[in-house]
């Protein structure tokens, strides 16, 4: 039967192929967009946290619960991760969207961007690193590897401790709720209907 259905969804829905172009060296990582946003919160040696808008996000494993985030060299946040190894990646909504251009164009080392933001530091679960209050989801990690991957490094975290808002998360986000933001063409957009 689903040998069936999906016979009859591709005759409905024949296309051909279309004609390829080559896309520059410099263009590849669009290819992988629009994608979801995160704000990444990590500390100094002496608790001092920061905040790190980032595009470069991913589920990295189910068991043990592992994610991954891509960090340029050259950022504060990469500095401050590789020292106390440890991270949170909190998930912003569409009424968060106003702070993501600064809190990626001002860095850590010269700006405190919790007081600049406004935004709230509330005390994590199992790591010094704090959540972000305003944002509706917050995966706290250790780092378990560093991978070089030519000018960012990939932070694989172990994951401790994880929360969400109650009437957003169950076992999946409540899309009706929650407005993701995703990265697309320097602007951001937020998710639409479903279409299977
Ligand atoms: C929408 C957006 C997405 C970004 N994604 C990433 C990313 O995935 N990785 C990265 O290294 N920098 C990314 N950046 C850049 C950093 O957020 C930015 O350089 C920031 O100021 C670094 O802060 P820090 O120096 O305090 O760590 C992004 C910036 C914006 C606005």
């Amino acid at each position: 039967m689903k040998k069936i259905i999906y016979l009859m969804l591709q005759i409905i829905t024949m296309g051909k192929p279309s004609e390829k172009i080559d896309v520059k060296p410099n263009l590849v990582t669009r290819l992988l967009y629009p994608r979801p946003m995160a704000l990444i919160t990590c500390i100094d040696s002496s608790g001092k946290p920061n905040i790190m808008p980032v595009a470069w996000a991913m589920p990295a494993s189910f068991d043990p619960p592992m994610v991954a985030i891509g960090i340029a060299l050259t950022r504060y946040s990469h500095e401050l991760i590789s020292k106390t190894r440890e991270f949170v990646i909190n998930i912003p909504t569409k009424e968060l969207v106003k702070h993501i251009d600064y809190l990626g164009s001002v860095s850590g080392k010269d700006v405190d961007k919790f007081k600049a933001s406004k935004l709230t530091a509330l005390p994590a679960k199992k790591v010094k690193t704090p959540l972000i209050g305003e944002c509706v989801a917050h995966i706290e990690c250790e780092v378990a590897s560093m991978l070089d991957a030519g000018d960012h490094t990939i932070f694989v975290g172990r994951v401790v401790a994880a929360q969400a808002n109650r009437d957003a998360f169950e076992t999946n986000y409540n899309l009706n709720k929650v407005k993701i933001i995703l990265r697309h063409e320097k602007r951001y957009l937020t998710t639409g209907r479903y279409i299977a």
